[in-house]
């Protein structure tokens, strides 16, 4: 989604400069036009010569530059510009966008732009924390820009805090979610459950199963950066937290019930890609199960149907992992659970289902039809699955 979209990059001068470069070279490698604006002061800590190797553009700097080759209208880049993202945000350019100021290239494009403004301040905690920074934080906000909350760990400047530039792949996730936002999925609601539920046997042992969470995952990143207001619910995983999405935790097949109920109020879709516990212990221990010499026997009972027992006129949509009769039990999903969609996949087949990065699906709708998608990453088979949504959802739009 970031294919020839045009990337202002406003760069100035704090100690996380150089952390820029990475990003500048990321946007690059995903196929954005990116064009970097510096500040004099960052002058100080990096070269353009940098950018321009990774971007192959030239960089702007002054805007009074008469060298024909640098030579640019000043606003020129406010009026191209898909998005403006300022990295690192100085509390110098902050406080100067906030007074309307434009005194350098930077701040003049950013007044002259009808593009959306992202920040992603970093500074020392003490900078951060001053109720005049605090102050020009929320007049941004109020005025439409995007902040990127910096991270709180170990500073350049010597000791922890809040201050530090966000990872790359944050602030490339903010950006996704700022083009996006005028996507297919605009103002549409949509739940996603991820990941495997742990069912508890005593304090410290859990039935789970294989799930990563990385196909719900790919699916909440896919609807949040096509536009979808996203809720995930999602079991505890080792993938980081996405931006932009509201997150809830849980654990159990019925906590995720629980809140699968609250989230769909007023919702247009439900994607379960969670793989939920068909059963649960019967009688959770209060306290560790001491190691006995015979065996143990544990009692299970069955879990609640998630999908089939959830009311309402919101798009149903199922994941079948099977390892045998792939397209059958699908379609018979399909039928018995009421489902406008399922994404079946064969757990045998290679580059498929737990764990990987890829996945190999087949969707059945209503008709039955199965449309066989090839291998390919997660995060494309969410668009596929997304596609079918908002078909369905013209289709049948929710009341
Ligand atoms: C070594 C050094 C590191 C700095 N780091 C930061 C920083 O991380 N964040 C910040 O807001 N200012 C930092 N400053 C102060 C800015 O460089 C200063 O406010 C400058 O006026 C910013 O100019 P600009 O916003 O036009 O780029 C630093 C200054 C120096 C000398």
């Amino acid at each position: 989604m970031l294919t020839g979209k045009t990337i202002v990059l406003g760069v100035t001068g704090g100690i996380a400069v150089y952390k820029a470069a990475d990003l500048a070279s990321k946007l690059t490698q995903a196929g954005a036009v990116v064009r970097v604006i510096m500040t004099k002061n960052a002058l100080e800590f990096v070269t353009p010569l940098t950018f321009e190797a990774l971007t192959s553009n030239s960089v702007i700097i002054d805007m009074f530059d008469t060298d024909a080759e640098h030579r640019i209208n000043h606003i020129a880049l406010s009026e191209i510009a898909d998005v403006i993202v300022i990295v690192p945000a100085t509390a110098n350019v902050m406080a100067k966008i906030t007074g309307g100021l434009a005194d350098d290239m930077l701040t003049t494009t950013v007044l002259a732009t009808h593009a959306p403004v992202i920040f992603a301040p970093a500074m020392h905690t003490a900078m951060w924390e001053n109720p005049v920074t605090r102050e020009n934080s929320a007049k941004l906000v109020n005025r439409g820009y995007y902040i990127i909350e910096p991270a709180v760990g170990r500073l350049a400047s010597g000791g922890l805090g809040q201050g530090r530039l966000p990872e790359t792949e944050v602030i490339i996730s903010h950006i996704k979610m700022v083009l996006g936002q005028k996507g297919d999925l605009a103002g549409k609601r949509i739940v996603v459950t991820a990941g495997g539920t742990h069912e508890p046997i005593d304090p410290v042992r859990v039935i789970s199963n294989r799930s990563s969470g990385k196909m719900g995952y790919a699916l909440a990143e896919a609807a949040r950066d096509r536009g979808a207001e996203v809720t995930l619910i999602t079991t505890p995983t080792a993938l980081n937290r996405p931006v932009g999405i509201r997150i809830s935790e849980v654990e159990t097949a019925v906590q995720m019930q629980k809140e699968v109920a609250k989230a769909v109020i007023d919702t247009h879709a439900l994607i379960m890609a969670a793989a939920v516990a068909d059963y649960q212990v019967a009688e959770t221990s209060v306290n560790k199960i001491k190691k006995e010499r015979g065996d143990l026997t544990l009692k299970l009972v069955h879990t609640p149907d998630i999908l089939a027992e959830v009311k309402g006129t919101f798009l149903k949509i199922g994941f079948a992992a099977e390892s045998q009769d792939l397209i059958a039990n699908a379609r018979k999903k399909v039928k018995n659970k009421k489902l406008d969609l399922v994404v079946a996949n064969d757990i045998t087949e290679e580059h498929s289902g737990f764990g990987a990065d890829t996945n190999k699906v087949v969707l059945i709708g209503k008709d039955g039809m199965p449309e066989n998608l090839a291998v390919m990453s997660k995060r494309a088979v969410a668009d596929r699955i997304l596609d079918r949504v908002v078909r369905l959802l013209v289709d049948q739009p929710k009341a």
